[in-house]
């Protein structure tokens, strides 16, 4: 059999060129509907980059040893098929793409249908994707193919067809670009319905009403802060942006994990934080091309500021669970204190919604404090009557209006 093998692959070297073109680039077509197509390979960039350069180097090492090629001669013929096979699968791709798959009844440009590096090259010219969707779905309707697997729908009745039960839908492949494997990543990277609905059971427990009024009087006291940090700036005009920032992360690393980051307090980012908002940009913008995300994220060193924030969630991970284990007889009866508390509290006590694993409760902590913030902060920000500046008296009054009201109904209304 290897004898057999051996036989037909040297006499296969043996062709002639043309026909060795023509193979490989009817092998470029076969892996595209084969494999490409099939299976979901956004997660494998880099073993396909590996598979791809290992076999250039076999087929060299062959026509050297086996076909007595010489080097130069054997490079060339190796080149010609790499082109052939490479050419095959793109032209393959493209066509199909372009006017064989299931999604080209719905509108959408050109470009788009074919490769997401049409929203890549948009997203890095505005930095506003939301705007570039905004205006496609003004072209083109309510439904718009705007990638080669993708759709953008606008339209409310769409929501219940996709999120609510039975739904057949799940998460899109940008949701795989930590890992496809559910004891390595956070809730919200879940995929499989299964796992997702379990998960969120702690997390529901962490959120609920019992657990908020928990968290309530830390939470005024931010919103106080934040608060006679605008008056201070009364006649002033102020970054409402910035505050807003401020004020959401301080939220979240107090309800999260009992951790202040002091932001409204300094008026200054925290390190760990500046490290997300360093990485918003590459990550909008590669984003758009999640394999390429994928790719890139995993080479050492690349995502060097975002990883301020991993040490930072990490480090803060660990101090937690030391201060639940020593607490964790006086506090018996009592409810945890923040949401990471919840998360490992269902951890101890074997629960089968907690975290499934280690890596996973550490992508939840990350999760925790980027979910809860950058969101908060946005729509703060964006609040009519808070963004821009505060030196109007109807202001000044909103404000006051929005303390008083605060004060007398509490959060826990
Ligand atoms: C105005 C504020 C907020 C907005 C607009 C917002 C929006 C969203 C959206 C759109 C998602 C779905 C994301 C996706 O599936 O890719 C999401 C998920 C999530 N949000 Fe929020 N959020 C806000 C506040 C918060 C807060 C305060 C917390 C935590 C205390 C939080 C925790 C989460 C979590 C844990 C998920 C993941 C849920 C899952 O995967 O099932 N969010 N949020």
């Amino acid at each position: 059999m290897t004898r057999a093998f051996y036989d037909a692959f040297s006499t296969a070297l043996q062709a002639s060129w043309e026909l060795s073109a023509l193979v490989s680039l009817l092998a470029g077509v076969a892996s595209h509907h084969l494999i490409f197509r099939p299976f979901e390979i956004d997660g494998y960039a880099w073993q396909i980059l590996f598979i791809f350069l290992g076999s250039v180097f076999i087929f060299v090492t062959a026509y050297i040893q086996l076909a007595g090629y010489g080097v130069m001669l054997a490079l060339c013929r190796v080149s010609l098929i790499a082109t052939a096979y490479s050419s095959g699968a793109a032209i393959s791709i493209f066509m199909y793409r372009a006017f064989f798959h299931p999604l080209n009844r719905f509108p959408g440009p050109f470009l788009a249908k074919i490769s997401r590096f049409y929203a890549m090259n948009n997203a890095a010219k505005n930095i506003k994707a939301f705007e570039d969707i905004r205006s496609l779905h003004k072209k083109y309707g309510d439904i718009v193919r705007v990638g080669p697997r993708e759709l953008s729908i606008n339209r409310p009745s769409a929501i219940s067809v996709i999120y609510e039960p039975p739904t057949r839908t799940t998460r899109s492949p940008w949701y795989a670009q930590v890992s496809n494997d559910v004891t390595k990543i956070s809730l919200n990277s879940t995929r499989v319905l299964k796992v997702h609905k379990l998960r969120k059971k702690v997390w529901e427990r962490g959120l609920s009403f019992r657990a908020l009024a928990v968290y309530a009087p830390r939470i005024q006291a931010k919103v106080d802060l934040l608060l006679s940090k605008l008056a201070n700036h009364c006649g002033r005009p102020i970054d409402m942006t910035e505050y807003a920032m401020f004020f959401g992360f301080d939220v979240m690393g107090d309800i999260g994990f009992s951790k202040d980051f002091h932001m409204l307090e300094l008026e200054s980012e925290h390190l760990a934080i500046k490290g997300v908002h360093e990485s918003m940009l590459a990550i909008g913008v590669l984003g758009t091309v999640p394999w390429l995300l994928s790719m890139i994220s995993k080479v050492p060193g690349a995502a060097a500021s975002f990883s301020r924030f991993t040490t930072w969630c990490h480090r803060e991970l660990q101090k937690k669970r030391e201060i639940v284990a020593s607490e964790a007889a006086a506090l018996k009866d009592q409810d945890p204190r923040d949401i990471i508390s919840w998360l490992l509290k269902a951890l101890n006590e074997g629960d089968p919604s907690a975290p499934p694993g280690e890596i996973a409760i550490q992508e939840d902590a990350r999760l925790l404090i980027i979910a809860g913030s950058d969101t908060t902060s946005a729509a703060l920000s964006n609040a009519r009557g808070f963004s821009g500046s505060i030196t109007s008296p109807a202001i000044r009054k909103a404000i006051s209006v929005f303390k008083r009201r605060l004060k007398k109904n509490s959060l826990e209304a």
